[in-house]
Parts: structure tokens; sequence; C-alpha cells
């Protein structure tokens, strides 16, 4: 049978030799993963379990793919984006024993879905998801395997935002574990991470300075403020819109212009959503904008940019650069669109996700979630579940010693005292 992901590349050996070469890259800078595949490899604590994920696939997540492989699962794998698989990535981490990845970039709505349909053949017993894709296909189409889904973690806020309604409607059948809650993720990932690499992304793919520019950022959150704080960083101008009022003031504590959208679209050079919210920037702000702007979603869906309207407001539309389509206005005005509306950080063909150290400490949290499911699973009922803090703290402290930092610890006074309500004036 052909290879489904060799088969689209033009030198398989290639494509694997240098998707090999990323994983190694990274695998180097992520001490916190190459610690756990240390003790996982001496305890094979995944012997027996099938791990379905859906994932962006590059090369971190291959790593984290990799070790729970190493700790002796059989890991089945495809994509969370259709955009964002780094297909020499996909075809190594095919290569490697124990691990079967059905991912590829460009792939339509059909394809993506019937690669989802593919990990679940592998009848998972724990699911990894970002954006809660498995969960959904598992809950509608194959509950018949719920039974034996000793349960599932999950990577980011828009999958615990759909896991928690779920849970509120009583439908969700397993327990998951909101990874992305964590401080050590959300603190990291959600901040540095985004905010670092969704400037890179739009800075290489447009080739465009950030000094002097007018940047809009949508939703002050997690993302947002990471987002905010390295623009400011890069010499830009700092607008925030928020719906959320203390939101709002805090952004407008550290010094930003907050204003509503209808304003501030005719104001921004760069707009960034990261609201994992819908229709954030609409056919009113469109009308508003300046020719030349940059538009650019952060957020998990690519729903916060409404595309229907922008086609349906063009007269023309061309490729402008690699990513970048140009929406042109019956006035002349040209909107640039990076991304087709997917996430800027991980969707331009030049973008790479998050910085590696900060991927480590996410994919830390999500393998020692995946030691919890199998060591302590039946003590968790169905629905969403905070990460035990012991699990985050565990993992600080890798990165800590790893990065050669001491930290002090409270005395057995200070404790008592902590701990106590007597101790007054
Ligand atoms: P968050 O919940 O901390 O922040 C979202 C903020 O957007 C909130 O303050 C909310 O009030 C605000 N908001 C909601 N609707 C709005 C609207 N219409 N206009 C303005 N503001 C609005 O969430 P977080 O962690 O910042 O995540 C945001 C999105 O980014 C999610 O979809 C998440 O899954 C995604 N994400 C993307 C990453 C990436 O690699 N690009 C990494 C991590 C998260």
């Amino acid at each position: 049978m052909t290879d489904p992901i060799t088969a689209r590349l033009d030198d398989p050996a290639t494509a694997r030799e240098e998707g090999r070469r990323k994983m190694d890259w990274a695998v180097q800078h992520m001490p916190i993963m190459a610690s756990l595949r240390e003790s996982f490899e001496a305890d094979q604590p995944f012997a027996g379990e099938r791990i379905g994920m859906a994932m962006h696939v590059e090369a971190k997540t291959a790593v984290l793919a990799e070790v729970l492989a190493a700790g002796g699962a059989e890991v089945a794998m495809t994509g969370c984006n259709p955009l964002s698989t780094h297909d020499d990535v996909s075809a190594a981490l095919d290569a490697v024993e124990g691990v079967t990845c059905y991912a590829e970039r460009g792939v339509d709505d059909e394809e993506y879905y019937a690669a989802i349909e593919a990990v679940i053949d592998h009848e998972p017993t724990i699911t990894v998801d970002d954006g809660m894709d498995l969960v959904a296909a598992i809950h509608e189409d194959y509950p018949e395997l719920i039974d034996t889904i000793v349960g599932g973690a999950e990577e980011t806020t828009t999958g615990v935002h759909r896991l928690r309604a779920m849970d509120d409607d009583g439908a969700l059948e397993y327990p998951v574990f909101a990874v992305n809650d964590t401080p050590m993720k959300r603190l990291f990932d959600n901040v540095h991470g985004t905010g670092e690499s969704s400037l890179a992304s739009i800075a290489m793919t447009t080739n465009l300075s950030w000094a002097g520019k007018t940047v809009v950022v949508a939703g002050y959150g997690n993302c947002g403020k990471g987002v905010a704080k390295k623009a400011s960083g890069q010499n830009a101008d700092v607008i925030v819109t928020e719906v959320e009022p203390r939101r709002a003031l805090e952004a407008h504590m550290e010094g930003y212009d907050v204003m509503p959208m209808a304003e501030a679209a005719a104001e921004g050079d760069v707009f960034i959503t990261t609201t994992g919210n819908r229709d954030v920037i609409v056919e009113e702000h469109f009308e508003a904008m300046q020719d030349g702007v940059l538009l650019a979603n952060a957020g998990h869906f690519d729903v916060e940019v409404d595309l229907n309207a922008l086609s349906a407001l063009a007269v023309d539309t061309y490729e402008a650069r690699d990513g970048v389509r140009a929406y042109e206005m019956a006035d002349g005005r040209r909107l640039n669109v990076l991304a087709e509306g997917r996430l800027v950080n991980l969707a331009t063909p030049i973008a790479l996700g998050h910085p590696v150290e900060v991927m480590d400490q996410s994919f830390g949290i999500q393998a020692v979630c995946v030691r919890e499911l199998v060591e302590r699973g039946e003590a968790y009922a169905a629905g969403v579940h905070d990460v035990p803090d012991e699990l985050d703290r565990e993992v600080a402290e890798i990165k800590l010693d790893a990065e050669g930092v001491d930290f002090d610890s409270l005395t057995e006074s200070q404790a008592e005292y902590m701990d106590s309500w007597q101790h007054g004036t």
C-alpha cells in the first residue's frame, strides 16, 4: 500500500531526513522532554496504551509523540489545522517506531477529518488534543470507544472552552486535563510563545518592520498580553480592543491605547486577533481601514476575521506574497490577509510555531498528564479537570534544574506560618 504521507513528497527519503534534523534540533533545547524520556524509557509507563493525538505536526510536537512512544505507547497522530503541518516532520515522525502519522499540509476539510478518523481507527485509550477535534469526533461518531478511553489532555484555550461547554451540557463522557490552564503552560506558551512567534511570522512573511507601525491587538488575555508587549518592545504603537472591563483596564494601566474596534479600524497598520471568539473584525471595520493594512489571526480557529465579508467587498483578490492574500476594494485600498486568517504563527508558509523552549514546558505538562491518566485515571470522573499542582511543580523544577537556577524553599516555621490563621499583629 502507498504510504499516504510520503506519496505526496517528491523525495521521501530526503523529506524524512530533513524532518528528523528539525526534531533533533528541537530536542537539544527541550531538557524537560529529555528528562521525561529517560524515565519513561526506563519505566515503560505507557506499555499497552494507544495514544491518539491531533496537534500541529511540527518538530516540537513530534518530540512529544516520540517521547510517548519511547515510554511504550502506540501513538497515532494527525494535525489540528490544515495549514500547520510540516510534511517533512510528518514523514520523519511516521518513520519512528511505534508512531503512525497521518498529517499533511494543505488538506481540504474532507481529508482533514479523514485523518482524524484514521487516528480514531487505532482505538485510542488516551487522547491528546489541541482544539478538541478528537474528543468531539469520538463523542459524535465513535461513542462505543468511550468505555475503553482512560482520559485525555487538551492543549489550548479554545479546546478547554469547548470542553467546559460540553461538560456543562453533561455531554463529556471521559476525564480530560485542561493542560492550557496550568501556570507552566499559559504564562509562558500563550504569553511569550504567541507573542514572539506571531510577530516573527508576520515580519518574515511580509518583510516589513514593526517600528513606527500602529498595531491593533484584539483581546487582552494571555496571548494578547504577549503580542502587545512584544509589539511594543519592537517600537510599535499598540492599541488594544477588549470586551471584558478588567482586561481593558489592565491594558490601559499598562500604557496601551484602549478603544473599540470600530475606532481602532481606522488607526491600525497591523491587526492581530487573539480572542478565541468569532467575527472580531467584520465588514464595518474593513470599510474604515487604511490602504495596505495587514490582518492576522493568532486565535485557534479561522473565525476571528470575517473573510466571507471581505471577499464580498473585494473587486479583486490575489496572492501578494507567499502567505499574503491582498483583497482590493472598489476604492483601490488593499487589505492583506495572512495565512488565510488561520493561526499566523503556525500557518504561514515559513511559520515555525512557538519557540522550542516554550513548547518544552507545554509538552512536559502533556506528558506528565498522560502518565497521571495511566497511573491514576480511575480517580478522575468524566469531565474537565485542572492539572494537579504537583505535576505543574514537577515540570517547573526539572526546567529550573536544567537552567541551573536554584531557588529557596520554605523553612518549617514559614510553612507553618503560611498555613495558619492564628498569627496576627
Ligand atoms: P484568554 O481567554 O486568556 O483571552 C481572550 C481575550 O479575548 C479575553 O480577555 C476576552 O475578554 C477577549 N475577547 C473575547 N471576545 C472579544 C472581542 N470580540 N473583542 C475583543 N476582545 C475579546 O485566551 P488566550 O489564552 O489568550 O487564547 C486566545 C486564543 O488563542 C484561543 O483561541 C487560544 O486557543 C489561542 N491560542 C493560540 C496560540 C497560538 O499558538 N497562536 C497559543 C495559545 C492559545
